[in-house]
């Protein structure tokens, strides 16, 4: 069995397999690290150079069970020697010896950058041409039928007894399910942080904006509105896995700014009944389109309102459209944060559209997104 799979296209572009337990996974960095001097002196031997420790032959039995992939080449790159492992990492079995198969027996390399890295300029080209040893490097793979992967890449010179550079040998390991958990970390981090931010602002927001007689009254409005933030944070994960009717998260999602003053956030649209992936991207828009409000829009002011409305289009379509009056002065912005690329991927992930339109007045917001 291969240790690639089929692949998913991350966000900087690269591919990474979509299974969660390598089959390499016990045999992390350090195995590979100490075992790769035993075997630089294994593979003199599999270049016939005798070195009086006959117990460094490796047997065949024992090169195919190694737990990481190895391969070795002479000092002209001819690849001498493989083992299943590296096979599998690399997609294809290279005839031994072959002349046009130098240095490596991929298909394709490229750099971490993405850059084309050609056979010529690979790490073993490197260590056969300076002798100096290689930890550590990542390279990545691609195989004949277009699937990458990433391998780490350790690399030991063969010398024979007068010190010249005689081969290679290299073992490497697949770390691509590593490297696509610690992008998913990252991802994730990233994330979190957006949505303490958002949660502070609305916050903050809530404050500034509630006015009472008394200090005892003032602590009663906010910690409701408090409460009713806690409830849409809840109601807003609940709908990340289960469907919803769409007035009743628009509702909720709202409900924190609804604020003493009649008619400051207006909902109108008949009743329709949104699937978990619809109800999920219609809930985050909506809590990004809120917070933004609170913090920069209509509803960061005493007076200011929003209107949500919504309908069916003929061709089956949600329409909902989110109007501001009545805050500052809105200029277009300049950059686009975090809230407006989650929205525009997750709408785009629905085959759905967004449309902003920036008036002086208040800002438009037009999402369509495709109904079951
Ligand atoms: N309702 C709004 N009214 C006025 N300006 C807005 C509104 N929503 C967003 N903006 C502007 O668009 C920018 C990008 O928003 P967003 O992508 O949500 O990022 P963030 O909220 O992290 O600043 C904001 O910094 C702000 O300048
Ligand atoms: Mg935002």
């Amino acid at each position: 069995m291969s240790d690639f799979e089929p692949a998913s296209r991350s966000p900087n572009g690269h591919l990474f397999r979509t299974s969660t337990v390598p089959s390499d996974a016990p045999f992390q960095r350090k195995p590979v690290r100490t075992s790769i001097k035993v075997f630089a002196k294994a593979a003199r031997a599999a270049l016939g150079l005798h070195d009086k420790e006959p117990a460094f032959e490796v047997p065949a039995r024992l090169f195919e069970q190694l737990p990481f992939a190895i391969y070795v080449c002479d000092r002209n790159g001819l690849v001498l020697r493989y083992n299943r492992r590296a096979a599998e990492l690399w997609g294809r079995s290279p005839k031994p010896s072959d002349p046009n198969e130098r240095f490596c027996g991929s298909y394709q390399m490229f750099r971490p950058d993405g850059s084309l890295l050609p056979h010529d300029q690979c790490p073993m080209a490197d260590v056969l041409r300076t002798g100096i040893s290689v930890r550590e490097q990542e390279v990545h793979i691609e195989r004949p039928d277009g699937v990458r992967g990433i391998a780490l890449v350790d690399i030991e010179a063969i010398k024979d007894i007068d010190g010249n550079i005689v081969g290679a040998v290299n073992c490497f390991q697949d770390i691509t399910e590593r490297k696509r958990s610690e992008a998913q970390i990252v991802n994730l981090a990233h994330e979190a942080e957006h949505r303490t931010k958002n949660i502070l602002s609305t916050v903050l927001a809530t404050v500034r904006l509630s006015r009472a007689d008394t200090s005892d009254d003032l602590k009663q409005l906010i910690e409701g509105r408090i409460n009713a933030l806690a409830m849409v944070h809840g109601l807003f994960v609940q709908s990340r896995w289960a469907g919803a009717e769409l007035r009743g998260l628009v509702t909720q999602e709202l409900s924190p700014y609804c604020g003493e003053s009649e008619g400051r956030v207006r909902i109108d649209g008949p009743p329709i009944m949104l699937e978990p992936a619809t109800a999920q991207t219609v809930a985050i828009c909506l809590h990004e389109l809120a917070t933004n409000a609170a913090k920069y829009g209509s509803l960061s002011a005493a007076r200011g309102r929003v209107e949500i409305a919504w309908s069916r289009t003929a061709d089956g379509r949600l329409s909902l459209r989110w109007i501001e009056a009545g805050g500052p002065t809105v200029t277009p912005p300049t950059r686009r944060g975090f809230g407006t690329r989650v929205m525009e991927n997750i709408i785009c992930q629905l085959k759905g559209e967004v449309h902003f339109d920036w008036h002086h007045h208040g800002l438009a917001c037009e999402i369509a997104v495709p109904l079951a």
